[in-house]
């Protein structure tokens, strides 16, 4: 396919994600803007028609997706070019017929896998409005909080968290929520009068901005990270709360809740306690074993377990 060159001045290269090294190969410097990588821009702030060319790692949520097709088509300049590529069953099988939705001409590949798809943004768009207003973020009136598709459990409270809700004591001191989403749980943490300081960590730049709707108040602070790193200068605290992911990039990963087991209690000043509710399925018992003093199950139900750990 031949493409033809921007028909501006903008020389910014954009990138989504982490695309495949051998299915995308991305230019030196190119700007990240993903909402899951800590320190990446917001493509919502990119100026109009400002990237002279941008490679997407499409995410899987059709909402999600569409709304950053959408975004990146109005940061690129016309003429120039897209490269989008998911997984076929990964949304990558619906690409070809989104892109064509806002008027993209689109030469479409497959290579393992995934369906890679080239265009040039054309002069004229369609289409744009709906999906940008689909994926926004905003008031979800079934749940009453802030929320954005992409988040996570962006539409419901997660059975889990509610779990966790229902037994969670009344908490004193200084804590964090680790991996805090859209700030469920931090709501009820800070229902308690004895807290005196909340750290919100996640890794999901829109969860965080969620929560500045959806929890209110001075003694919180926000971390935009991602805990598999140390979280800047937090630790010795009172309290950890959390419902660990135990999902990266779409697929099972039991090592990533672990290592918020590890995290937190790395976080914890000695005696510090951690709440934490989780699948039966996952193996927290023997990460918990060794670096807390007790472990105790509070609740267990057919498909969750909640802890109470103390270091
Ligand atoms: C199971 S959800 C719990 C969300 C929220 N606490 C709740 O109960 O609704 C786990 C959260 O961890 C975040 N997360 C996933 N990987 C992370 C990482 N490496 N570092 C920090 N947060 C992460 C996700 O964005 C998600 O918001």
């Amino acid at each position: 396919m031949t493409l033809s060159s921007p028909t501006n001045n903008a020389a910014a290269f954009g990138l989504y994600g982490l695309p495949p090294a051998d299915l995308a190969e991305v230019p030196a410097g190119a700007i990240q803007f993903s909402p899951l990588m800590p320190g990446s821009m917001a493509l919502e702030a990119q100026g109009e028609g400002s990237l002279a060319g941008m490679i997407v790692s499409a995410p899987p949520g059709t909402l999600e997706r569409r709304y950053t097709l959408a975004l990146t088509l109005k940061a690129l300049a016309p003429g120039a070019r897209l490269v989008v590529l998911a997984p076929k069953d990964k949304g990558g099988s619906r690409l070809r017929r989104e892109l064509e939705g806002f008027g993209c001409v689109v030469e479409e590949t497959a290579r393992r896998h995934h369906r890679i798809c080239t265009v040039a943004r054309p002069q004229a768009l369609g289409g744009l409005d709906t999906a940008l207003v689909e994926g926004a973020q905003r008031l979800v009136p079934d749940i009453g909080l802030q929320s954005q598709p992409g988040v996570f459990s962006w539409d419901r409270v997660d059975r889990g968290s509610a779990l966790l809700v229902e037994h969670l004591p009344n908490l004193a001191g200084r804590g964090a929520d680790l991996g805090c989403g859209i700030g469920v749980l931090s709501r009820a943490i800070l229902a308690s009068p004895a807290v005196s300081q909340l750290a919100l960590v996640d890794i999901d730049r829109r969860a965080l901005e969620a929560t500045r709707i959806n929890v209110t108040d001075a003694r919180v602070t926000r971390i935009w990270a991602d805990l598999r790193q140390p979280p800047g200068d937090l630790k010795g605290l009172d309290f950890v709360v959390m419902n660990p992911p135990f999902h990266d990039g779409g697929a099972e990963d039991k090592a990533l809740g672990q290592a918020f087991v590890r995290r937190a209690a790395e976080l914890l000043k000695a005696r510090g306690i951690c709440w934490l509710v989780a699948n039966r399925h996952l193996p927290y018992e023997a990460v918990l074993a060794p670096l807390f003093k007790t472990v105790t199950m509070r609740v267990e139900t057919g498909a969750y377990k909640v802890y109470e750990a103390q270091k």
